[in-house]
């Protein structure tokens, strides 16, 4: 599967069966909006892990324009159907077999409300097995013990963390979550986007290179293939 990375913690995921774009913030992100045109997306799925702006600012432009189901945890699958968009909900440790494979909603520490102040229902990640790989996708999280439940049931290719600090984990955080998660190949994202998660890349490579593991940081609009 191909991963681009479309700035801050906006992905496309392009599996052989569908298109999955995870968390569009692409209109409102000035390092984004040149590079990535939201006309080009066409996903099948849109993923979103909880309800804040940085996460969900694209998503009912790009429902509307593609047709997409969008996949997140009850209270914003709600939100979104009752704006006539086609939704399926899932809740925290539920899996559901779609078209391109398994998806797993999982735990994340955080906070999940809409810009116009209606309740996003607890904040999330996603596990996706898809071809015979399988990827993590913290979401906006804190380092937390319940990450350590997912190497029992799954062998990561790929951990996509959160690397930003302030309102997430920073980087030392991020080299134990992968630890716990048991996945030596990081994609980080929720970074460098605003003043507040501004990151030093040589150093968050350092980190993640001294602790035997390969931390990608993606220019926007480019990809990874696992
Ligand atoms: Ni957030
Ligand atoms: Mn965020």
């Amino acid at each position: 599967m191909k991963i681009t990375f479309l700035g801050h913690a906006s992905l496309l995921i392009e599996a052989e069966k569908s298109s999955i774009l995870v968390d569009p913030f692409i209109s409102g992100n000035e390092k984004a909006s040149g590079k990535i045109n939201l006309q080009d997306l066409n996903p099948d799925y849109i993923l979103v892990t909880h309800a804040h702006q940085d996460h969900v600012l694209d998503v009912e432009t790009i429902a509307k324009s593609s047709g997409a189901v969008i996949v997140s945890n009850y209270e914003i699958a709600m939100y979104y159907e009752a704006l006539g968009l086609k939704a399926h909900p899932m809740n925290h440790g539920g899996n559901w077999k779609f078209d391109f494979g398994n998806l797993k909603y999982v735990n994340a520490i955080h906070t999940s409300s809409f810009p116009d102040g209606t309740y996003g229902g607890q904040p999330g990640g996603f596990v996706i097995s898809t071809e015979g790989k399988h990827i993590y996708i913290a979401g906006d999280t804190a380092l937390t013990m319940d990450m350590k439940l997912i190497p029992n049931t799954t062998i990561l290719d790929l951990a996509i963390l959160p690397i930003g600090d302030n309102f997430t984990m920073g980087v030392d955080d991020a080299v134990i979550a992968s630890d716990f998660v048991a996945c030596d190949t990081i994609l980080g994202y929720h970074y460098d986007t605003f003043g507040y998660i501004e990151i030093d890349h040589d150093l968050a490579i350092n980190k993640f290179s001294t602790a035997g593991k390969t931390l990608h940081l993606l220019e926007i609009g480019a990809s990874i293939t696992i």
